[in-house]
């Protein structure tokens, strides 16, 4: 990296401004930037309290002279950037000169550094004073270190959360960086414990790996598209892989993680019809495209970019999901394989003719071009062993009203006659509310019966998870999940709530630790942290659409939702049935 100097105005004031500095996230994600700037084999971050305490980056790149150890503090001074011009083609992360200047201004920052050819040296800045630069006996490379930020201003330090919310903005920051970055090795350690330890990689599916698992990344589809100037690359996730929470979606350009609304919203109708609402595909989608195109000097902290032509992207983006999904053969329960070629050919709304059926005997209805065998398509008949789904016929605890006629319609709806009309019900949307809600009174009444499993099972987590475990280990077990490490990336279920009946342990621990990273994100208390992972049990303990119900299990669904109906808790998600009043119904056919 060339020699530090001082920017023009003429070149600032060109330049996003605004707030660098927002919370420790930031420092890391600065620092990160400044060494992969520096072209280093391998970078290491520890934090100590979610990164208010401390946050230190240490990297093998280029070094700093030790002559230009007081400028890399200056603010608009840079090494990246000289004139106005070379704005418009910026290949380096860094470019405004600032983010040294800003994070020094609040807080006390220590750099060690040296060049291949020069001698080690240190500064220290407090509350943006810097002090002398003296020399120091480091190996080649930079050693940033951020103590205590916004120590020194208390109005800013009061408006950061809790370290552990703190933590996960911080470890989502490194993990958005460590994504574009996999030929760069780097290690994340929080208080003294490793969360982190990637290798370097040539493949960006190892990284993706090394971050979210082996599982995970084994299943994502890889996808590719170039429209002759845009080219984008990347993994989806396939659509039964869905998640709770728009975690793992992920945008990158030229090395650089960003947001974009327009983009997701194109990965979003890309899945249309294939999951339900309020879940999120899992997408890493890398973007080239020429330096001229992307104009990356929009947001004063780099987290958007602009691009000259977004419609574009938004349509090679779409186009390229559901032709891979077509392809691929890629369905779910949701939408039927044809309805996706129609769409995919016309892009328009999906009008697929599934067969009315009741739920009598005989073979269930096949959709037109599900291949016989495969078994990436749930679509085929549940085995004869299909085990009850998992809630009480308690039929005899409780009167029972005059029995209701009801039939399981699609595999999916359930419609009732009742006395003020019809009332058409989403058997998952139902079943999950219904396990919610005995959740939630058996925890209120602090008596969640607690399955103990004979044989413990055991699931693999990516390291994130891990730390998720160890973090809200006392939650988990408030909501009848007993977790326990079992060594490396590995941990053992050692019980579940017996309500969760027999669904695999390892589907109900990535729901629910996916969903304590977003509560403990959004800065949530314990008991929407509980309230979280009861929700994730119902979600995946809960009948799908698609199963089909036996008369007495849509008789038992039919009685007992009228526990929803009663229930004091806030509903959360999607409606459970929808009501035709005879009244409406009348009226519709012009009888009253
Ligand atoms: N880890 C590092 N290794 C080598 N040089 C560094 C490192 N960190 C900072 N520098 C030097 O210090 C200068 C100032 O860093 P700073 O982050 O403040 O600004 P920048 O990276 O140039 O721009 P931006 O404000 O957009 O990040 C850089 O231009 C670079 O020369
Ligand atoms: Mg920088």
């Amino acid at each position: 990296m060339g020699r530090i100097h001082q920017l023009p105005m003429s070149v600032v004031n060109r330049i996003a401004a605004g707030e660098v500095v927002e919370r420790p996230a930031s420092v890391v994600k600065e620092l990160l930037e400044n060494a992969l700037d520096a072209s280093p084999t391998r970078i290491d971050v520890a934090l100590d309290q979610g990164g208010v305490a401390l946050v230190r980056v240490v990297d093998d790149g280029g070094g700093i002279e030790a002559d230009d150890l007081p400028l890399a503090v200056t603010a608009h001074a840079t090494s990246k950037l000289k004139v106005a011009e070379d704005l418009e083609r910026i290949e380096t992360l860094g470019f405004r000169g600032e983010a040294l200047a800003s994070i020094a201004e609040v807080s006390r920052l220590v750099i060690r550094s040296r060049t291949p050819g020069g001698t080690g040296a240190t500064i220290t800045v407090d509350g943006g004073r810097a002090g002398e630069v003296r020399p120091d006996g480091c190996a080649v490379g930079t050693t940033v270190e951020v103590h205590q930020l916004f120590g020194n201003v208390p109005a800013r330090r009061a408006f950061l959360r809790a370290p552990q919310t703190e933590w996960s903005h911080a470890s989502e920051a490194f993990v958005r960086t460590a994504l574009a970055h996999p030929a760069v090795a780097l290690s994340l350690v929080h208080n003294g414990r490793r969360v982190h330890d990637l290798p370097a990689t040539p493949s960006w599916r190892d990284r993706i790996a090394g971050l979210f698992g082996a599982e995970v990344a084994g299943r994502l589809i890889e996808v590719e598209a170039d429209d002759g100037e845009v080219s984008v690359h990347g993994y989806v996730g396939r659509p039964e892989d869905d998640v709770a929470s728009g975690r793992l979606q992920h945008l990158f350009v030229g090395g650089r993680p960003f947001r974009d609304r327009s983009i997701l919203h194109a990965v979003q109708e890309a899945y249309r019809g294939l999951l339900l609402s309020g879940r999120q595909p899992i997408a890493f989608l890398a973007f080239d495209l020429p330096p001229d195109a992307v104009d990356v000097n929009v947001h004063p902290a780099k987290m958007e970019v602009r691009f000259r032509e977004p419609s574009r992207l938004y349509r090679l983006v779409l186009s390229a999901l559901r032709t891979k999904f077509l392809a691929a053969n890629v369905t779910t329960r949701l939408q039927p394989p044809a309805a996706i070629a129609a769409e995919v050919a016309e892009f328009q709304p999906f009008a697929p003719s599934i067969p009315d059926r009741f739920a009598a005997p005989g073979p269930r209805p096949s959709w037109p071009g599900t291949p016989a065998g495969d078994d990436r398509v749930p679509l085929a008949d549940p085995p004869e062993s299909l085990a009850p789904p998992a809630w009480e016929l308690d039929d005899a605890a409780r009167p029972v009203a005059a029995a209701e006629r009801a039939v399981q319609m699609h595999d999916r709806y359930l419609v009732v006659e009742t006395a003020a009309g019809i009332e058409v019900i989403d058997q998952h949307a139902l079943h999950e509310r219904l396990l919610y809600e005995k959740f939630k009174t058996a925890v209120e009444a602090g008596g969640l019966e607690v399955q103990p499993l004979l044989v413990p099972e055991k699931v693999d987590l990516a390291p994130a998870e891990l730390e998720l475990v160890h973090e809200h280990a006392g939650t988990l077990e408030r909501a009848g999940m007993r977790i326990e490490p079992f060594g490396g990336s590995t941990v053992i279920v050692t019980s579940k709530p017996a309500l969760a009946g027999d669904t695999s342990a390892g589907a109900i621990v990535r729901e629910v630790l996916d969903r304590l990273a977003s509560t403990a994100a959004s800065g949530g208390g314990t008991s929407m942290l509980v309230d979280e992972v009861l929700h994730g049990l119902a979600c995946r303990a809960a009948i799908k659409a698609g199963d089909r119900l036996s008369e007495a299990e849509v008789a038992a669904l039919v009685r007992e939702r009228r526990i929803v109906a009663e229930s004091h808790h806030c509903p959360h998600g999607r409606p459970t049935s929808l009501t035709l009043s005879r009244q409406d119904l009348d009226r519709q056919f012009r009888r009253t």
